[in-house]
C-alpha cells in the first residue's frame, strides 16, 4: 500500500509517501526552526501560521517526488496527537479534506508511536513482529519514557518524567549557557571539545515510593546548572564552557542509559529501540552501543532524518496497520495530550 503521511505536530511542516510501511518513497520536511530561534523556544502562534502557509505545497512536493502522483496514493496518514493543537489541526484538516478529494481512507496516527517505529523505515527485514518482545525509549523535545512493545501496537509504559523531558532538558541548559536554539544539537557540538568529568552533574533518578525507579526526572538538573553559573565570579571561559556542556549532556546521557539498562536487565527483551530528536545525540549514540554489548540486545537505531520529526514515520506506521482507520477517521479530533497506547483504546 502507498500512504501518503502529514507531519505538523510540533515545528516542522512534513509529508511523506512510504510503500508498505517500509520503503520511503519521498521525505519531505521544512523545518521552522529559524522561524523559532529568535523566541528561545517554539511560539505555537508562529508554528500553526507556518504550517498554514507551507504544508499545501510540502505535500505536492512529497507527491512529485514519490513518482507516484496523485493517482498512486492508496490512504492518507495524518498524525492526530499529541502535540500543539493549532498545529495538529492544519494538517488534520487538510488530510481530511485531500482523503475525500482522493477517495482513499484516512489513518489517525499517534505521533509518539510513530516515532517508535521510525527505525523500522527503509529496510524490509526483519518484519516488526520478529523484533518484539522490544523496549522503546522515546526521548524528543516533548516526551521522555519507557517503553515495553510486547508487538507492534501493544504497549506498556515502563517509565515517564516526572518534569521536563530529555530534550527539552537540552534546549534549557542551553539557553542558560548562552547557546543557539535548539539546545541538543549546540550542547552536543561543544562538548566534543570538553571534559565530561569536569563536573558531577545529578542523574535525576526518582526514589520508587513516588513513581516507577523507571521514571525520570531533569528539572533539579537545570537547577544544578543554575547555581553552579551563579557561583562562578566570571563567565566561563570557552574552555571552561565545553567543559560545562560535556558535564551536562553526560548526566542526561547518563540518567536515560541507567533506566534503560535497568529496564533491559529485568524485561529479558532482545531488542532495544532509541527514537525521537535526542537519539541524535553523539555521546548517547556512543554509550548506546557499549550498553548493547555488554546486555547482548540490538540496537535500533532510526537513520538520522528519521528521528527528529518527520512524515516518513507516520505514513510508515500507518502502511503497517496501525492507527484509526474507517468511519471514526473522519470525525477524529486533534489530541494534544495523546498517550502512547491510547490509539490502540479508542480503535
Ligand atoms: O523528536 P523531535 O524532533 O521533536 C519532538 O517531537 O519534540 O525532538 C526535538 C528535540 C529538541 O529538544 C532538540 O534539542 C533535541 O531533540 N535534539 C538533540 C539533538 N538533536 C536534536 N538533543 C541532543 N543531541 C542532539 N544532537
Ligand atoms: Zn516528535
Amino acid at each position: 500500500m502507498n500512504v501518503l503521511g502529514i507531519e505538523t505536530s510540533c515545528d516542522e511542516t512534513a509529508a511523506a509517501v512510504v510503500s508498505e510501511g517500509r520503503v520511503v518513497l519521498s521525505n519531505i520536511v521544512f523545518s521552522q526552526i529559524h522561524l523559532h530561534r529568535p523566541y528561545g523556544g517554539v511560539v505555537p502562534e508562529v508554528a500553526s501560521r507556518n504550517h498554514l502557509a507551507s504544508l499545501e505545497d510540502v505535500v505536492a512536493r512529497a507527491v512529485r517526488q514519490s513518482g507516484l502522483g496523485w493517482a498512486g496514493l492508496e490512504a492518507l496518514a495524518v498524525t492526530y496527537g499529541p502535540g500543539l493543537a493549532s498545529s495538529l489541526l492544519v494538517g488534520l484538516s487538510l488530510a481530511q479534506a485531500l482523503a475525500l478529494r482522493l477517495c482513499i481512507p484516512l489513518i489517525g496516527i499517534n505521533h509518539l508511536e510513530a516515532h517508535i517505529y521510525s527505525p523500522l523505515l527503509t529496510t524490509l527485514e526483519p518484519a516488526w513482529p520478529d523484533l518484539c518482545p522490544m523496549i522503546a525509549l522515546v526521548a524528543s523535545g516533548g516526551h521522555t519514557s519507557l517503553i515495553h512493545v510486547a508487538a507492534p501496537g501493544k504497549y506498556r509504559p515502563l517509565g515517564w518524567t516526572l518534569d521536563d523531558a530529555a530534550g527539552e532538558a537540552f534546549d534549557k541548559g542551553a539557553k542558560l549557557l548562552g547557546l543557539d536554539y535548539p539546545g541538543g544539537p549546540s550542547i552536543d557540538r561543544l562538548s566534543q571539545a570538553g571534559d565530561p568529568q569536569y563536573i558531577s552533574f545529578p542523574r535525576g533518578r526518582v526514589r520508587s515510593s513516588t513513581a516507577s525507579d523507571l521514571c525520570f526526572s531533569f528539572s533539579g538538573l537545570k537547577t544544578a546548572l543554575l547555581y553552579y553559573l551563579r557561583a562562578q565570579a566570571t563567565p566561563p571561559t570557552a574552555d571552561a564552557l565545553a567543559h560545562i556542556a560535556a558535564s551536562y549532556q553526560e548526566a542526561i546521557v547518563d540518567a536515560l542509559l541507567d533506566r534503560l539498562q535497568l529496564a533491559v536487565t529485568r524485561e529479558r527483551v532482545a531488542h532495544v529501540a532509541v527514537v525521537g530528536g535526542v537519539a541524535l545525540n553523539s555521546r548517547l549514540r556512543q554509550k548506546l552501543e557499549c550498553l548493547a554489548r555488554a546486555e547482548g540486545v540490538q540496537l535500533l537505531l532510526p537513520r538520522p532524518e528519521y528521528c527528529s520529526d518527520n512524515a516518513a514515520m507516520i505514513a510508515g506506521l500507518a502502511g503497517s496497520g496501525q492507527g484509526i482507520t474507517g468511519p471514526r477517521a473522519w470525525t477524529l479530533d486533534v489530541q494534544p495530550n495523546l498517550e502512547i497506547g491510547e490509539t490502540q483504546l479508542c480503535s
